[in-house]
């Protein structure tokens, strides 16, 4: 049996599956939420429900998922143009912007989502906060291995993060990698971010930081899922 948590996740994900029609080129997100909408998908096109659907997976892990449940998958460079992605999130706005990541996956999932026509997010309502940085958990920043504590020291010192603690991703005792072979550093706010797009700028212009989590203008959609039933928020 679902736990409450995952009974919600599981929610917005079929409700966000409702905007699969057959024919459409998808992009297939990352995480425990985005995994009932993979599974989703691949049981309506075993029951015939859904047809001629090709998707882009936004990790090793999602791709895996996808071929069990018999998702025909294509790459960026085979699809280049897609029609919708469905994905989850760490963290809400009320502007519909949003941290991801958290899972690992945020260089792939940008690069899907941005070359999707529409992005659907969908989250439980645990994940709603006033301000991106406010659920007090990691924000993440992509890095290349090479010299990656001299860029954790940068970014632990840019003025647009004022009042972040930069701490490298471990796995045991080892630093985390990325399915790009890349670190990850993790940013904890005390207090919302101020500026999120100067903050974006700012962390992008640093040369050795390959992606953050600060996915801002990007979403269409978010589904949210509480205990008093689904609501659909359009940007
Ligand atoms: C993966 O890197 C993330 O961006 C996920 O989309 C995000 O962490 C949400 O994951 P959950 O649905 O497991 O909370």
């Amino acid at each position: 049996a679902l736990s409450k948590q995952d009974e919600l996740k599981q929610q917005a994900a079929w409700r966000a599956v409702e905007y699969v029609k057959s024919g459409m080129k998808l992009g297939l997100g990352t995480g425990s939420t985005a995994a009932f909408a993979v599974d989703r998908i691949g049981d309506l096109l075993k029951k015939g429900e859904l047809s001629d659907i090709v998707a882009v997976p936004t990790s090793i892990a999602t791709r895996e998922q996808a071929e069990s449940v018999g998702i025909p998958l294509a790459t960026l460079k085979e699809q280049p143009s897609l029609d919708l992605v469905i994905d989850g999130a760490d963290e809400v706005d009320p502007k519909l912007d949003v941290v991801k990541g958290r899972g690992g996956a945020l260089l792939r999932e940008k690069m899907v989502e941005l070359a999707s026509t529409k992005f659907v997010c969908i989250v439980d309502e645990s994940k709603l906060v006033d301000g991106l940085g406010g659920s007090k958990d990691a924000m993440p920043v992509e890095v290349v291995q090479f010299c990656w504590d001299y860029n954790l020291e940068r970014l632990q010192h840019l003025p647009e993060l004022e009042g972040s603690v930069a701490k490298l991703r471990m796995a045991g005792d080892k630093p985390y990698v990325t399915d790009n072979s890349n670190y990850i550093v993790d940013l904890y706010f005390e207090t919302p971010i101020k500026d999120a797009p100067a903050a974006a700028k700012a962390i992008s212009e640093l040369c050795g930081v390959v992606e953050h989590g600060l996915f801002l203008d990007m979403v269409d959609v978010v589904v949210i899922a509480g205990k008093n039933g689904v609501e659909v928020k359009e940007r």
